[in-house]
């Protein structure tokens, strides 16, 4: 399962670019308002420091202002993804983006029906949110396994990135449920790598480390 960062926050990617985590990076608006700078600035720096996809969304409502974004957007860096929200709207600008080769990511999926119209429109990534269907007490990682069942099923090209991942629990089961892609927010990582046994498990070899004569 590839790794990436749900984040716009900049010096975060750059820290956890070091360790050698970072195949992607997913941003939405909601991300970007909290960085404070220019949408156009924050995404072009990220594709700078990132090789993988980034996605950056688009806001408009209707093909027309979609496209235009989009094609706007495609020329800040090779590695821009379109993301692109789950409407009719959205499927036809995914639809036109597909066929002149620029790479899109449908976003707030919420059903396995939404995520198979999205593949079939040529979306390169669709993102089911689990953590948010989750709160509304569906079990959003039954999505993610589903849509990798179909996707399989039918041989659709599209791959799954697991997103509003918000817990250890999650991330492990989006792995285990096929997702190509798990999103997390870099605040998740720590969380991810740490372990009350390891910490204990260094100290215990640090102090018998000092019965060792030097
Ligand atoms: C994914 O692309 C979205 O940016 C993100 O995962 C949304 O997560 P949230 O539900 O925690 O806002």
């Amino acid at each position: 399962m590839k790794f990436y960062l749900d984040t716009g926050n900049v010096e975060e990617i750059k820290r956890i670019v070091k360790l050698g985590l970072v195949d992607g990076v997913t941003t939405n608006p909601s991300l970007i308002a909290k960085e404070g700078r220019i949408f156009k600035d924050v995404i072009k720096e990220i594709c700078s420091i990132v090789s993988g996809p980034v996605s950056a969304e688009v806001i408009s409502l209707d093909v027309a202002g979609m496209l235009k974004e989009a094609h706007e957007i495609a020329q800040w860096a090779p590695n821009v993804v379109i993301k692109l929200p789950m409407t009719e709207a959205g499927l036809e600008a995914t639809q036109q983006l597909y066929k002149e080769g620029i790479k899109t990511n449908v976003t707030l999926i919420f059903s396995v029906a939404q995520g198979l119209l999205a593949a079939k429109a040529g979306a390169t990534y669709i993102s089911p949110f689990v953590g948010r269907l989750d709160d509304i007490g569906v079990d959003g990682m039954a999505l993610v396994r589903n849509l990798r069942q179909v996707l399989d099923q039918y041989g659709l090209a599209s791959e799954i990135i697991a997103a509003s991942i918000r817990h250890i629990g999650h991330f492990e089961q989006a792995a285990l449920a096929g997702a190509h892609i798990a999103t997390i927010p870099g605040s998740l990582l720590p969380v991810l790598w740490k372990h009350p046994l390891t910490d204990n498990g260094i100290d215990r070899f640090l102090k018998d480390w000092e019965k060792v004569p030097k």
